[in-house]
């Protein structure tokens, strides 16, 4: 396969207007396909990009929310409405303010009866995702249309860690994490197999804290076994970086 695709840019302006390229192509391309368009979405610093991108940079082409459904590649064990919940971010930074014109997606959060029991939490969020992608035993994994991901300055994807043992799980879809080392501890994420499964894949990476983590997953084998880098290597050309100059700063390419 090819490797993936990095597109580096001096601004925020011009990463939102080619993310928003990518993200309506990927949108057109599915509601083709299936007639939705499946997403997850992640929380730091990805939101108010992801924002810019679809809400404020304003072009010809058209996002069409009522295809969409939208769900989280990571969440943590707290209310919908706390200040650490994922959920809450990307309500408030896009899904409240979506002009009615642009339509109405349909949104997964977690299931908040299940904040006491992490593992519970992960299985039903499974279970929901199983009842949109097809029953457990007729697929393997479920296929997002496009992961929208982020990328720690640790190069953790998800709440997928360094060293985490969770990056051996081969089966399940949704997994609980109880010590993760960005806070707070107790979260739910995307498997790496079903983070890597996706039809397509991009990160989003700005500023000059991410530029040595770059240099390690592009220029380095310790990388490659990053989270980050472990999607770059299964999903290959599937994949697609967005980052801003300052993010790749000293970055040589192979
Ligand atoms: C979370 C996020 C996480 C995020 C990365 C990168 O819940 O913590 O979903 O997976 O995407 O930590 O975050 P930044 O883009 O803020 O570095």
């Amino acid at each position: 396969g090819k490797p993936p695709n990095l597109y580096a840019f001096e601004g925020a302006d011009d990463l939102a207007s080619n993310l928003r390229a990518y993200v309506i192509d990927a949108q057109n391309s599915a509601v083709d396909r299936h007639g939705v368009f499946r997403v997850a979405v992640s929380g730091g610093s990805l939101p108010k990009i992801l924002a810019k991108a679809l809400l404020e940079v304003k072009d010809d082409r058209k996002v069409n929310f009522d295809k969409w459904e939208v769900f989280f590649a990571d969440e943590r064990a707290v209310p919908l409405d706390h200040e650490d919940s994922n959920y809450r971010l990307v309500k408030e930074e896009i899904l409240d303010k979506i002009p009615a014109e642009l339509g109405k997606p349909t949104v997964y959060p977690i299931d908040v009866k299940y904040l006491d029991d992490i593992q519970e939490m992960a299985d039903q969020y499974e279970q929901t995702l199983v009842g949109v992608f097809a029953a457990r035993d007729s697929v393997k994994l479920p296929m997002f249309d496009l992961l929208l991901l982020g990328c720690g300055p640790d190069g953790h994807t998800c709440s997928l860690f360094p060293g985490s043992p969770l990056l051996r799980e081969t089966d399940a879809w949704v997994l609980p994490i109880s010590d993760s080392p960005k806070p707070p501890p107790k979260r739910i994420t995307l498997s790496l197999p079903v983070a890597s499964h996706g039809i397509k894949i991009a990160f989003v990476a700005t500023g000059a804290g991410k530029k040595d983590v770059m240099k390690q997953i592009f220029d380095t084998e310790e990388g490659r076994q990053l989270p980050c880098g472990l999607i770059n290597t299964y999903a290959q050309d599937r994949v697609s970086w967005f980052v801003d100059f300052p993010a790749i700063e000293g970055v040589s390419f192979p």
